[in-house]
């Protein structure tokens, strides 16, 4: 404050008096307002933490649970007879694949949070990574006599992306449409390059049970799986889209959801198409 002497009011004046009462309240305010401030983040971080924490170790416990009390089974013989060992061992399989699932969504979720998730982006063929993903999804699509149309532009370029990450976010979009859509309905991806031409729009559309905009809210949570009744039938770890989020953002693009209770999910995925200098460096 000295160094501003020259233009503050005479010393020792009344007015001086008062504009160093004023200038001493008003930083002490702004301090009081900047601590508030980062005590409420440090809470929310903390609070965010701790329901993670406890999220994960509920989600880890329920097939590690399983594991343990069907392979007790097995091992003090409990059960004996083939088919009930063959169905045992079945669960507990099933049960390990998921805990893997998990294992792995965790790693993702945490390393994104951490800003370590990365992913290569080198000039890629869409088209292929949409029907790898397509073959993926449509044997359940069958099961359930849900349709899948797709609709993918011919020429569509290439796009800066990482193989194994897009067929991640991909798999888990189309996954959702089918998981969440009932018995007979439809689902459709489409893949294009409107102008003015920078990217590739990969949109996954469903007629399916939908969300409330605070369910999409929820949904991009980790661990946010929707309670209704009909999701609780489905399985899953809650960390798909979140994930399949922080994906979209790390390849310089996005991710937007459109949904509407009772009408259906729109997911649109946008990837920077493959640049000349990307392209020219693969030859
Ligand atoms: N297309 C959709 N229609 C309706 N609800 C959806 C749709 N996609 C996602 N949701 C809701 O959002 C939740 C979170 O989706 P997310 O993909 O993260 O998890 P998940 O599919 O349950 O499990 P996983 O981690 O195996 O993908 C779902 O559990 C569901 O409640
Ligand atoms: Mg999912």
């Amino acid at each position: 404050m000295r160094g501003f002497a020259s233009l503050r009011p005479r010393k020792g004046s009344l007015i001086s008096e008062f504009s160093d009462h004023l200038s001493l309240a008003t930083l002490q305010k702004k301090q009081a307002t900047a601590l508030r401030a980062a005590k409420v983040d440090a809470e929310l971080a903390s609070k965010a933490k701790s329901e993670f924490i406890a999220n994960m170790s509920h989600e880890l416990r329920t097939p590690l649970n399983a594991i343990i009390g069907f392979s007790d089974m097995l091992h003090t013989e409990t059960v004996t007879s083939p088919e009930k060992v063959h169905e045992y061992s079945g669960y507990i399989k099933h049960a390990a694949e998921h805990l893997l699932e998990l294992i792995n969504g965790i790693l993702d979720i945490s390393k994104a949070q951490a800003g370590k998730l990365s992913v290569e982006r080198e000039p890629v063929d869409l088209r292929a990574i949409l029907a790898s993903c397509l073959l993926i999804v449509e044997a359940k699509a069958r099961e359930k006599h849900v349709t899948v149309r797709c609709k993918v532009q011919d020429d569509l370029p290439r796009v800066m992306g990482d193989t194994l990450r897009l067929k991640q976010i991909l798999i888990n979009l189309l996954g959702n449409a089918v998981k969440f859509t009932p018995e007979h309905g439809l689902v459709s991806l489409h893949a294009d390059v409107p102008a003015p031409g920078d990217f590739a729009w990969v949109v996954v559309e469903d007629n399916g049970i939908g969300m409330s905009q605070m369910e999409v809210q929820t949904a991009l949570r980790p661990f946010g799986q929707v309670d209704t009744g009909f999701s609780k039938r489905h399985e899953g770890t809650g960390l798909g889209l979140p994930i399949a989020y922080a994906l979209a953002k790390l390849h310089g693009g996005d991710l937007q959801i459109t949904s509407q209770k009772g009408n259906g999910t729109r997911v649109t995925l946008t990837l920077p198409l493959a640049t000349a200098a990307a392209e020219a460096a693969l030859r």
